[in-house]
């Protein structure tokens, strides 16, 4: 099969990377050759003789900013050598990462995402190279690599053929608007805890039935909102 998503992640810290992406489906998936992740340095393309990424902020204020140049030196570069979908930059005020967004970009074939560290990118990067801003939730991290990592196993656990079932990404939690039904496994009865006997009964019909009430009560002490957005509630 051939390759059908690339990732490129540039990055100041890559080494945060080898761990996550190089274990687990992530592994597999580029093992199977569907998917290739790049890590990059930021600092190869860093210009001044201390490799620098950073500089204080015009106007003053605490935190460092993240320079233009080795940014715009490197997505030139990678721009140079194939078109990307999006050039997407990791920032607590982006979009927010859910499961629509995550099954859209699945289809790209080529992603880039920038992680931001300290105070942030210089806003020319964000204004001039970037062409999405992707959060994954309304609190601050210390840089954008556990957001990149997150929105990239999103993204590539729904490449088909990454999951052994080909179903099964799609009958995740969320997928259909809704939070998952409880499972269970054997033993049926461990220490007086017990398992519906609906699951034991045979009657698929009956199990399906029994899924999907408890899909929608979950969804609606857990996750109103969603009911609200697909129509159940
Ligand atoms: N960088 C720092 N915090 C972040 C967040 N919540 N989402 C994406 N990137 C970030």
């Amino acid at each position: 099969m051939s390759t059908r998503l690339r990732i490129d992640i540039l990055t100041a810290l890559p080494r945060l990377f080898d761990g996550w992406f190089g274990e687990s489906i992530l592994k597999r998936a580029q093992d199977k050759g569907l998917v290739e992740v790049y890590v990059h340095d930021l600092r190869n393309w860093a210009t001044d003789k201390h490799k620098r990424l950073d500089d204080y902020a015009f106007g003053g204020g605490a935190g460092m900013v993240m320079l233009v140049k080795p940014i715009h030196r490197a997505i030139t570069a990678l721009k140079s050598e194939r078109t990307y979908d999006e050039v997407i930059y990791m920032s607590p005020d982006g979009e927010l990462l859910d499961q629509p967004l995550a099954n859209g970009l699945s289809t790209a074939r080529n992603l880039l995402m920038l992680c931001g560290h300290y105070k942030g990118v210089d806003e020319r990067v964000r204004q001039h190279l970037i062409t999405r801003e992707v959060s994954i939730g309304d609190y601050v991290l210390s840089g954008g690599e556990l957001a990149a990592a997150v929105l990239s196993d999103a993204i590539i656990r729904l490449v088909p053929g990454v999951l052994g079932n080909e179903t099964s990404a799609l009958s995740d939690s969320f997928q259909d608007g809704m939070v998952a039904p409880p499972v269970y496994t054997r033993p049926a009865n461990y220490e007086d805890w017990e398992v519906p006997p609906v699951l034991l009964s045979g009657d698929q019909a009956a199990i399906d039935a029994w899924r999907h009430e408890q899909a929608v009560e979950r969804t609606r002490t857990r996750r109103p909102g969603m009911l609200d957005t697909f129509g159940e509630g």
